[in-house]
């Protein structure tokens, strides 16, 4: 009997990664999952907009020229909509089986952006948010805070921008400041790292960070 109880696994624990382009989202997911994979974790990397074949197919409309210009509220819904299929169909089942889920940007970039950055407020977010996730949130958001002029001059050095990059710096400055005011309001979640430190700081306050919810874990 007691055979079967230990057999339900502790839920893994769900790691999101936000901050604007080219602050070094990828580069510290990378050291966070060598990290968690040295410490035998079972890990899923994923991203937002996208992370399913569906929810790719999205990301690549979000991030395209259109011919027309797109409503704000046609992205919101069709970030959410990405986000749906991703969180129901993989990140939610890998919880649930004890995986950690490491997510690059999540739905603090919704609000960045969106919210922020299109001015849609965040009234329409939080409904949309309840509507997809019900109570499920990140244990923790580690927020990469960089001035954007730097951030888009990193990510630039890739070559074609897309539609998102191609916004006015007065837009990063509003997505900046907004990842700021909701590290702000939920301190135990959010974690803010000054990215325009060299990379090696960076990586060690990254990491100091991940560890000490490994601690939580593992010292109950
Ligand atoms: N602390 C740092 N100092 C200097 N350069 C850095 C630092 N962190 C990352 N970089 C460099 O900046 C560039 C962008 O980094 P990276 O691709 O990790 O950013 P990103 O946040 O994932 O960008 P995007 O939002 O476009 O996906 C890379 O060339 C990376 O090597
Ligand atoms: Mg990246």
């Amino acid at each position: 009997m007691s055979d079967t109880i230990n057999q339900i696994p502790a839920p893994g624990k769900f790691i999101t990664i936000e901050g604007v382009e080219g602050v070094g989202k990828s580069t510290n997911i990378a050291f966070i999952r060598e990290l968690l994979e040295q410490r035998g974790l079972e890990l899923l990397v994923t991203r937002e907009p996208g992370g399913t074949e569906l929810a790719e197919q999205i990301r690549e409309l979000l991030l395209a020229d259109h011919t027309e210009p797109v409503d704000p509220t046609a992205e919101l819904l069709l970030m959410f909509a990405a986000r749906a299929q991703h969180l129901h169909t993989r990140i939610e089942p890998a919880l649930a089986r004890g995986c950690w889920v490491l997510c690059d940007r999540f739905t603090d970039a919704t609000y960045a952006y969106q919210g922020g950055g299109r001015q849609l407020g965040n009234g329409t977010i939080q409904i949309l948010e309840q509507l997809v996730q019900g109570a499920l949130r990140p244990d923790l958001t580690i927020i990469l805070d960089l001035d954007p002029e730097t951030g888009l001059s990193r990510a630039t050095q890739r070559g074609e921008l897309d539609r998102f990059e191609k916004e006015k710096l007065e837009f990063f400055q509003r997505v900046r400041a907004t990842y700021l005011q909701r590290a702000a309001a939920e301190p135990a979640r959010c974690a803010v790292i000054d990215a325009g430190q060299p990379l090696e700081q960076v990586k060690s306050a990254t990491l100091e960070v991940v560890e000490r919810l490994l601690d939580t874990e593992s010292g109950g």
